[in-house]
């Protein structure tokens, strides 16, 4: 895994002002200069885009596969109940790690609806509630994966 692109959804240009007791206080401009320190100790390279419309968001996934090993996707409001988002993340066969800045599980802070998301079991794995964190273990994630991919046996009928 050389290359990751770190996708961020709807509002998320917004961090820093947005509801700063759910989303905290750092900018995205804050949290992508923690992932790039993050990702260069690791020797990767990461693009960043965030977009506020659903099929800029399916764009960027159709043509992130021609350059990404893996993606970290946050979809924000679309991971409740964009199925657009979802098949392009199914279409594409790159790994695809699913991350929210706050719970949306916490019954006490979040509505249900974010319990739901439509995206998750398309991707690797989600993670949800660490804040900026959640992205660096999103790259984790698709570091585990990579490794895991590659551990797995050869199966016998394909030789
Ligand atoms: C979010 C959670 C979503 O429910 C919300 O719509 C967002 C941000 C998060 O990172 O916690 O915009 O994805």
């Amino acid at each position: 895994m050389r290359r990751i692109a770190v996708l961020n959804g709807p509002n998320l240009n917004l961090l820093g002002t947005r509801e700063p007791e759910i989303y905290g206080t750092l900018t995205l401009a804050d949290i992508e200069s923690l992932i790039a320190a993050y990702a260069a100790e690791r020797g990767l390279e990461v693009r960043y885009e965030q977009y506020n419309g659903e099929g800029q968001m399916v764009d960027a996934l159709q043509r992130l596969v021609r350059w990404a090993d893996g993606i970290v996707i946050n979809p924000a409001a679309y991971t409740h109940y964009s199925i657009a988002i979802r098949d392009a993340i199914a279409a594409i066969g790159t790994p695809v790690v699913e991350v929210h800045l706050s719970d949306l599980a916490e019954r006490a802070k979040r509505e249900p609806f974010r319990a739901i998301s439509v995206t998750a079991d398309v991707c690797i794995a989600q993670i949800s509630g660490l804040g900026p964190n959640s992205y660096l273990r999103g790259i984790d994630a698709l570091l585990a994966h990579e490794r895991l991919v590659a551990d797995l046996p050869v199966h016998p009928d394909r030789g």
